[in-house]
């Protein structure tokens, strides 16, 4: 596989950081994920206008030029072969060159990292005719979980004990309400109406999100941006999850409780062809 660090192609074994990187040491660096369908890239240009909120809420200077991030996405994909899978896209606030809390000097260097994931099949998942799993979790992350940090090890906790617990993915609370999954957005259906939280500092500001909403809008559905309970969510007629990773997941189990029939609904169904429709 050939990775891109800091403007070079490099094949894998050669691609190295620095040991004092803020963002091996500090969690200090922000990422995406965009998938790769056909060679194309799906969502990309959203993807960009949250990695450069991310770094400037974390002051991290933009290292790149939008044109830069595109031409080394598709640089990627054609060096590896991608036609489906992911781009993953790191940026840390680099090597100030020794330890300490507060940011290093403005001039420090943004550390930037692409690689792909080849997942050939990616949009004929076959959990999309099943559904998944989830299970319950008490949501322990930070509270500026819109900024797409690289701060990952409780979602990464999250999702073991789900695994521990013979589920795919844990839904995450936070006062009785579910704030997210472990890297997807979370949604309920009621009738004609698609149940999903509020944008806020609490969840990450879904880039997938975004578009399915738009074309659940579009398709005469009903949206309701509200914070919902596991209780709730139970008694609906369908649940699913967006990401750019698994586009509309549908979620027929929640804690061990039959979502609906149980089985995959309509309306998760409509939305995922309908998103993979207008994507590819
Ligand atoms: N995760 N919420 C969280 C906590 C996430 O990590 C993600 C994405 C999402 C969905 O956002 P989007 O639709 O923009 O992918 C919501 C990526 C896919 C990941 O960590 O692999």
């Amino acid at each position: 596989r050939t990775v891109y660090v800091n403007g070079d192609y490099l094949p894998e074994d050669q691609a190295m950081v620095s040991v004092f990187d803020r963002g091996f040491l500090m969690a200090d660096g922000v990422y995406e994920v965009v998938s790769v369908l056909g060679g194309k890239l799906i969502d990309f240009e959203g993807h960009m206008v949250r990695l450069k909120r991310s770094l400037s809420e974390l002051a991290i200077a933009n290292p790149l030029s939008d044109d830069a991030y595109l031409a080394a996405h598709r640089d990627l994909v054609a060096r590896n072969d991608i036609t489906d899978g992911l781009v993953y896209l790191q940026v840390t606030r680099g090597n100030p060159g020794d330890r300490d809390f507060a940011y290093p000097s403005a001039d420090t260097v943004p550390t930037v990292v692409m690689f792909t994931q080849s997942k050939p099949g990616l949009a004929d998942a076959p959990a999309a005719k099943t559904g998944w799993s989830v299970v319950s979790v008490d949501d322990l992350r930070w509270g500026r979980r819109d900024i797409k940090t690289v701060q990952l090890l409780y979602p990464s906790m999250a999702k073991m004990e789900a695994k521990a617990r013979g589920a795919d993915d844990a839904w995450m609370v936070e006062d009785g309400r579910v704030t997210e999954g472990t890297s997807n957005n979370a949604y309920i259906v009621k009738g004609n109406t698609i149940v999903t939280r509020e944008l806020s500092h609490d969840i990450l500001h879904g880039i997938t999100r975004a578009a399915v909403l738009r074309f659940a809008r579009e398709a005469q559905m009903q949206v309701e941006e509200r914070a919902f309970t596991i209780a709730e969510a139970q008694e609906a007629d369908e649940a699913f999850i967006t990401s750019a990773s698994a586009f509309v997941m549908p979620v027929v189990s929640i804690d061990g409780a039959r979502v609906g029939a149980g089985t995959v609904g309509p309306v998760a169904t409509r939305l995922r062809e309908i998103y993979l429709e207008e994507s590819l």
